[in-house]
C-alpha cells in the first residue's frame, strides 16, 4: 500500500537517463480491458506543451506490458509497465559539481553525505512521472467504467491567467468540447486568447534565459457520491489529493474548490447551500442540488457528488541558462550553478501528471468503497449503491419537484 492509497499500490522505478521507467500497479480488479493506445496517448500528452526541452523530441514514450494482462484484460495480479528511455546515457553523463538552487542537488548531498549530485537528480527528475502517467491512464480507464471522467488543464502560466469562470463546473457532455479546446492550445489551456498570452510568457522567459511556472487544475466529474472517508486523517480524500498533487516535482501549493480565497470570506459566502432536487432529467438520481461548488466536491473528506476541483501551483523550473549563485562543491568557492538541457516551462506537462495523480487517488477510493475482485463485482455494487442513493432523500412534493 502507498500511504495515500488504501487498495491500490503504485510504485515507480527508473532513472531519467537509465534504461527505462517502470511502474507496478497492484490492487486493480480482474477483467478491465486495457486500452494501451489510450495510455500511450496520455504519455504523448505528457511529452507536449510549449517550453519543453529537446529531450521530448528525442523520446517517444510507449508502454510495454510486462505482467498482469492476459488476452487484453487485467488478471488482478500486479500490472507491470515499462517505458524505455532513448536517452540512456546515465553512465557517461558528466558529474555536476555546482548545485542548482531549487533542485535536489544540494539537499541530496546532505542526505547521502557525498558530492554525487547526479545520483540524486536522476531520480528527482520529472522523467519519473512517466510511470505515474501510465498508472493514471489505467486508473482513468477504471473510473470511466463507473461514469467518472478526470480532466486536467492549465489555469495560468506566469502572469497569463484563465478567467475564473472558464470552464466553470464542467458537465459530462461538455468534456469533448473542452478536450478539443485543450488540444488546440499550446499550453493545454481552455481559451485561445489566454493561450497566446501564455505562449508569450514562455517565449519571454526563454529569451531572458529564465524559466516560468504556473497553476494546473483538475476536475473529476461523475464520481460516485460517498467515496472517501472521514475516519482517519490519512484517509480523507482531500488530504490524499493534496499529497498526490504536492508529490509532483516542483508543485508548491494546493487548493480544493475555493481554496485560499475561502479564508477571506464569511461562512455564508463560502458554504454551498443544500436545495431540494427539483425537476430532474430522466435517469438522474434525486440527490439535493448544490447551486455552487465552493467545496470542490469534498466535504468531511468524502466526495459529495459534485465535481472534484483541485489546483496546484508549480514553481518555475530550477535549471537556469542564466544561473543563480552557487558554490563549487570541490573547492567551496563561489560559482554559477550548473546548467544542463532543461525545460523553460513544463506547466502543460504537469497538468497531465496532475490529472494522472487525481485518477490514481479517485480510482483507489472507488475500489476501497466498492470492494470486489472483478470489474463485474464492482459494477454490481456500484449499481446497488446508486439505487440506494436515489432513494436516500425523498423528493419534496411541496416544492413541485418532478418524479416524486
Ligand atoms: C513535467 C515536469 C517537467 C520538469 N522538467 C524540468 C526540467 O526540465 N528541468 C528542471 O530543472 N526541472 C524540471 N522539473 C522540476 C524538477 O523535477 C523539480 O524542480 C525538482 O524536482 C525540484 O523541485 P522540488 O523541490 O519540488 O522537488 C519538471 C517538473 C515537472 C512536473
Amino acid at each position: 500500500m502507498n500511504e495515500i492509497t488504501s487498495r491500490l499500490s503504485v510504485r515507480t522505478g527508473g532513472e531519467s537517463h537509465g534504461k527505462g521507467m517502470t511502474v507496478l500497479l497492484e490492487g486493480l480488479p480482474r477483467g478491465l480491458t486495457l486500452d494501451v493506445a489510450a495510455v500511450d496517448a496520455m504519455l504523448a500528452r505528457r511529452q507536449g506543451g510549449a517550453g519543453r526541452s529537446g529531450r521530448q523530441r528525442l523520446e517517444a514514450d510507449r508502454i510495454e506490458v510486462l505482467g498482469g494482462i492476459r488476452a487484453g484484460k487485467t488478471l488482478g495480479s500486479p500490472l507491470v509497465l515499462l517505458v524505455r528511455n532513448r536517452d540512456c546515457s546515465i553512465e557517461t553523463l558528466p558529474e555536476p559539481v555546482r548545485p542548482r538552487p531549487g533542485h535536489v542537488d544540494l539537499a541530496g548531498c546532505y542526505r547521502y553525505l557525498d558530492h554525487d549530485i547526479r545520483g540524486s537528480l536522476e531520480r528527482a527528475s520529472a522523467r519519473e512521472t512517466v510511470g505515474r502517467v501510465a498508472a493514471g491512464a489505467v486508473c482513468a480507464q477504471v473510473l470511466l467504467h463507473f461514469g467518472t471522467s478526470v480532466f486536467g488543464f492549465v489555469r495560468s502560466v506566469g502572469t497569463a491567467v484563465l478567467p475564473a469562470e472558464i470552464p466553470g463546473e464542467i458537465a459530462l457532455e461538455d468534456v469533448p468540447r473542452w478536450t478539443a479546446q485543450r488540444t488546440a492550445s499550446q499550453l493545454y489551456t481552455l481559451d485561445a486568447g489566454v493561450d497566446a498570452a501564455m505562449l508569450e510568457e514562455v517565449r519571454a522567459a526563454g529569451r531572458d534565459a529564465d524559466t516560468v511556472g504556473g497553476v494546473v487544475e483538475v476536475q473529476a466529474l461523475g464520481l460516485l457520491p460517498g467515496v472517501g472517508s472521514h475516519l482517519q486523517w490519512h484517509e480523507r480524500l482531500d488530504a490524499r489529493l493534496a499529497a498526490a498533487l504536492l508529490s509532483i516535482p516542483a508543485m508548491k501549493a494546493f487548493e480544493l474548490g475555493l481554496g485560499f480565497a475561502a479564508a477571506g470570506r464569511r461562512g455564508s459566502a463560502v458554504h454551498d447551500p443544500i436545495l431540494p432536487a427539483g425537476i430532474l432529467p430522466a435517469g438522474q438520481c434525486g440527490l439535493p442540488r448544490r447551486p455552487t461548488n465552493h467545496a470542490g466536491g469534498i466535504e468531511g473528506g468524502i466526495g459529495n457528488g459534485q465535481n472534484v476541483v483541485v489546483r496546484a501551483a508549480m514553481k518555475p523550473i530550477a535549471t537556469l541558462k542564466n544561473p543563480l549563485p552557487s558554490v563549487d562543491l570541490r573547492t567551496g568557492a563561489p560559482a554559477e550553478a550548473g546548467y544542463e538541457r532543461s525545460d523553460v516551462c513544463a506547466v502543460a506537462a504537469a497538468s497531465v501528471v496532475a490529472e494522472a495523480m487525481v485518477a490514481i487517488v479517485l480510482c483507489d477510493a472507488l475500489l476501497a468503497r466498492l470492494g470486489g475482485e472483478t470489474m463485474e463485482e464492482m459494477q454490481a455494487r456500484a449499481g446497488l449503491g446508486r439505487a440506494r442513493l436515489d432513494k436516500l432523500v425523498p423528493r419534496d412534493s411541496g416544492s413541485g419537484a418532478a418524479g416524486g
